[in-house]
């Protein structure tokens, strides 16, 4: 049988592009790691997202030496947590879920894209090597606010990423002669020890305290001042471990005139540690104060 030469030229010319579409589908689906919302996530029940034990806090956790998770709820019209900060030289898994409506997750610049769709949790392990920006925006259109869904991921550098929260419960106004403390805490979110000084800085004093949390722990200290020390006036005071402060300002007066109300919300507010001197300012003040008038 004679083939005129076009034509077999055509034949070939067709076998090769069939063969390459077959390729490129096969490299596409199976080369680049591209997968459907897992089913290997059991179902989330939506309503109750804030009792989850994943979702109801969304975060990013430290679960071996380079690897974290990061727990992220998408909903109308923003990201938790907002920026979502990992270190490089990481493995971080992201599992994300929506409280509402479908939306998605799409890290701009990478190939972090997925839908989020409530009742199901999308899973996805990225590795992150350099330190770097990235707008992570909703790309399913899911109500008025669709096109302002937006978020941050911020990948920082190795030495100086930490997961430490530091809060500072202290008073606002004492009277002289009481004693200021200044109740600090450290959260160390990371799985190792955290080694650091917490320094207190007010008027010309500054106090300073040797930490060590351990990994997924919390310590308590506490610098107590003598306002006397300070004398009268306005003190602005800072606490500081690390790249973290805190900082306000204490107020001391010869005599405290304060209505009741105020400050048994203060002391409610206040962590258990510093109730006891609340109270105590509260008998204190309220007799200097109606002697006074
Ligand atoms: Cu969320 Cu569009």
């Amino acid at each position: 049988m004679n083939i005129h030469t076009y034509e077999k030229l055509w034949l070939v010319a067709a076998m090769v592009l069939i063969v390459g579409f077959i390729a490129t589908i096969t490299y596409g689906s199976v080369g680049l790691g591209i997968t459907m919302v897992g089913d290997q996530q059991p179902t989330i029940e939506p309503s109750e997202l804030n009792d989850d034990e994943r979702f109801g806090e969304p975060r990013v956790e430290h679960v071996g030496e380079n690897e974290y998770e990061a727990y992220v709820v998408a909903q109308t019209f923003a990201f938790y947590p907002d920026p979502i900060e990992v270190p490089t030289n990481s493995e971080v898994t992201f599992y994300v879920t929506a409280r509402d409506v479908i939306h998605s997750f799409s890290v701009a610049g990478t190939n972090i894209n997925t839908m989020v769709i409530p009742g199901e949790v999308a899973e996805m392990t990225v590795e992150f090597d350099e330190p770097g920006e990235y707008g992570i925006v909703c790309n399913e259109y899911c109500g008025s606010g669709h096109h302002n869904m937006e978020g941050m991921l911020h990948v920082v550098p190795e030495d100086e990423f930490d997961m430490t929260e530091l809060s500072v419960d202290a008073d606002d106004e004492l009277e002289l002669g009481d004693e200021a403390a200044f109740n600090v805490s450290v959260e160390n979110r990371m799985l190792d020890d955290l080694e650091t000084t917490a320094t207190l800085e007010i008027g010309d004093e500054t106090l300073e305290e040797e930490l060590t949390v351990a990994g997924g722990d919390l310590e308590e200290t506490t610098f107590t001042v003598d306002t006397t020390d300070l004398g009268e006036g306005e003190h602005d005071w800072t606490v500081a471990i690390d790249n973290y402060e805190e900082s306000g300002t204490l107020t001391v007066v010869e005599e405290l005139e304060t209505d009741d109300e105020n400050e048994d919300d203060d002391a409610d507010n206040g962590a258990d540690g510093s109730d006891g001197d609340d109270d105590e300012n509260d008998d204190g003040e309220t007799d200097g104060g109606e002697d006074d008038e």
